[in-house]
């Protein structure tokens, strides 16, 4: 394998939504997911962060993305502290600032989950050190780098793809959106009527397509969205922090079910996502998650491979 530059202009920025970067970006991203994801298939040592440290911060629950940073940080020669919130002096009204700014005399980076988009943003603000967004209520930018990586795997490409969202408007959906945008992947986005996702990102999401040529649709019916896609696309109905609105979403988001009756109503060479978790027998079947469409796992382990080359990308050197 040819050896690895890094582009050095990614050091020291933050990786907090994918609208923040440039197309070429995005692919310098995938160029290095491919080197790393090959060099841990020949499990040959490629340990671009040794000796560095990244905290990660999660006030809500993971499975993923714990995982895949921690094992992803370990596998680049570094190491990776689990910080819980609940045991952070965050909970206890110490400030966000005072949180980065300590942090940032320990640590060369930090992966953060929570709720509101904004103490990410104000976490950057304050730290010295690279943030990484790892779920917030408004984005999922890394679940979407490992999601296009596993298309361009799949499909070869990205460029006029179709995707198809069923379900939520949701933190999802609107990286979904600006990852579309960045790439010129057509998105569609089918939800019942009231939850659609948030005007603000679709409007900036539709100003990054005018360079890349992705069409970007938010529709009301599945069908509608399904006919002629290349991939499908689906997310919980409802998402962490939502859990008293469980019953009424089940109401009200039936009929947005990926069932094998949908997806034949796709490309007959479709493939299926989902970020995962799932919840089985609601916004997916099992037949669909489990069948030969489904891309799942695939997803699922690009995490990894993309997430180590956000970080080295960040916070090598
Ligand atoms: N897809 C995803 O982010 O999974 P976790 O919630 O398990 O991290
Ligand atoms: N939309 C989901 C994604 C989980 C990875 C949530 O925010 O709970």
């Amino acid at each position: 394998m040819s050896d690895l530059k890094l582009d050095p202009g990614f050091k020291g920025r933050d990786f907090i939504s994918i609208h923040d970067f440039t197309q070429e970006e995005v692919n310098e991203v995938f160029r290095v997911t491919s080197w790393l994801k090959e060099k841990q298939r020949r499990r040959e040592p490629h340990q671009l962060l040794l000796g560095k440290s990244l905290g990660m911060i999660f006030t809500k629950s993971s499975t993923r993305t714990r995982v895949s940073f921690e094992v992803g940080i370990y596998q680049l020669g570094g190491y990776g502290l689990f910080l819980s919130a609940n045991d952070l002096q965050l909970r206890r009204g110490e400030t966000i600032g005072d949180t980065a700014r300590t942090l940032s005399r320990y640590l060369d980076g930090i992966m953060i989950r929570t709720f509101d988009h904004q103490d990410v943003l104000d976490l950057a603000e304050y730290a010295s050190i690279p943030v990484i967004n790892g779920l917030t209520d408004l984005l999922h930018p890394c679940q979407v780098m490992g999601d296009m990586f596993t298309a361009l795997e799949k499909k070869g490409r990205l460029k006029g793809l179709k995707l198809a969202y069923i379900g939520d408007g949701n933190n999802v959906s609107h990286s979904l959106l600006f990852g579309g945008a960045k790439v010129g992947m057509d998105v569609t986005i089918a939800c019942p009527a009231g939850y659609e996702p948030n005007a603000r990102i679709v409007e900036l999401a539709r100003k990054d397509a005018e360079a890349s040529g992705a069409v970007l649709q938010v529709v009301n019916d599945p069908r509608q969205a399904v006919s002629g896609a290349d991939i499908l696309y689906t997310d919980v109905w409802a998402s962490m922090g939502m859990e008293a609105e469980q019953e009424k979403r089940r109401r009200e988001f039936a009929g947005f079910c990926i069932d094998s009756r949908l997806l034949a109503e796709a490309k007959p060479d479709a493939i299926v996502m989902h970020c995962l978790p799932a919840h089985r027998g609601e916004e997916i079947t099992d037949e669909v998650i489990d069948g030969p469409q489904s891309v799942v796992f695939d997803e699922a382990e690009n995490r990894l491979h993309v997430q180590k080359a956000i970080m080295a990308l960040v916070m090598a050197g």
